[in-house]
């Protein structure tokens, strides 16, 4: 059955150009698709148009992938309800992240150092994301351009990121502060005690 649901999504692709008319209504269609066939049809819509598509991979109902041909997908991510994605600057995404509910990823900015002029005639300045494997960004996680974040970092509900994360870090707050480190032999909830941790 799911061979057939990803044979029927490929044949409607070839006539969805990327960013067409079609393609806006055919990605509305997916968004919101219930139950197992809505999770077969959003992988294999987006797979379709990954620069590197992911093995196994979910998208959850209600998340939204801007430019999904600048990203490069890695096996077993996750996509939560309502997660925006907005790729058009280069997103790199490792192995085992998990993108929670209402995760907001961008990878460009508005410029507007010019005064006189409105920001939105300025063009925009495209600053790449790159997150590396076993991240987890918990809900509500907002992450700004050229953000880039370490291998197995923890990032807590709410936080705002940028700059650069160290591996395995645990980023709680707005701003973000690192509060506590992953390790094999932390305390019970998983945490070192972070006296290594900087902030
Ligand atoms: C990051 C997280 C996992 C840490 O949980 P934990 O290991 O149990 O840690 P604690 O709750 O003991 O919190 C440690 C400290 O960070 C603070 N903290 C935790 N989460 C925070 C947040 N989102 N914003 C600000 N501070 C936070 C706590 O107040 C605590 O501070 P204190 O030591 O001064 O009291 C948890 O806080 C979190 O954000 N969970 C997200 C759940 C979620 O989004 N689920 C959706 C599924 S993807």
């Amino acid at each position: 059955m799911k061979h057939v649901v990803e044979w029927v999504v490929h044949a409607i692709l070839r006539a969805v150009p990327l960013k067409s008319e079609r393609w806006y209504w055919f990605r509305e269609a997916v968004t919101f698709l219930p139950g197992g066939l809505g999770t077969v049809v959003r992988r294999t819509f987006y797979n379709a148009y990954f620069h590197r598509p992911g093995a196994d991979i979910t998208v959850v109902a209600g998340a939204y992938i801007e430019d999904p041909q600048c990203i490069d997908c890695g096996d077993r991510a996750t996509f939560g309800r309502n997660s925006w994605i907005s790729a058009g600057g280069g997103l790199r995404i490792g192995n085992d992240v998990g993108i929670g509910p209402g995760v907001i990823i961008h990878t460009a900015n508005h410029n507007y150092l010019d005064a006189n002029k409105p920001f939105f005639q300025q063009g925009h300045t495209l600053k790449p994301v790159e997150i590396e494997d076993d991240v987890w960004l918990a809900a509500g996680v907002i992450i700004v351009p050229g953000t880039r974040i370490g291998r197995g970092a923890v990032i807590s509900a709410g936080s705002v990121i940028s700059g650069s994360i160290e591996p395995f870090s645990l980023m709680v707050g707005f701003p973000a502060r690192r509060i506590g480190v992953r390790g094999s032999g932390g305390s019970p909830n998983g945490l070192s005690d972070g006296t290594n941790a900087t902030s």
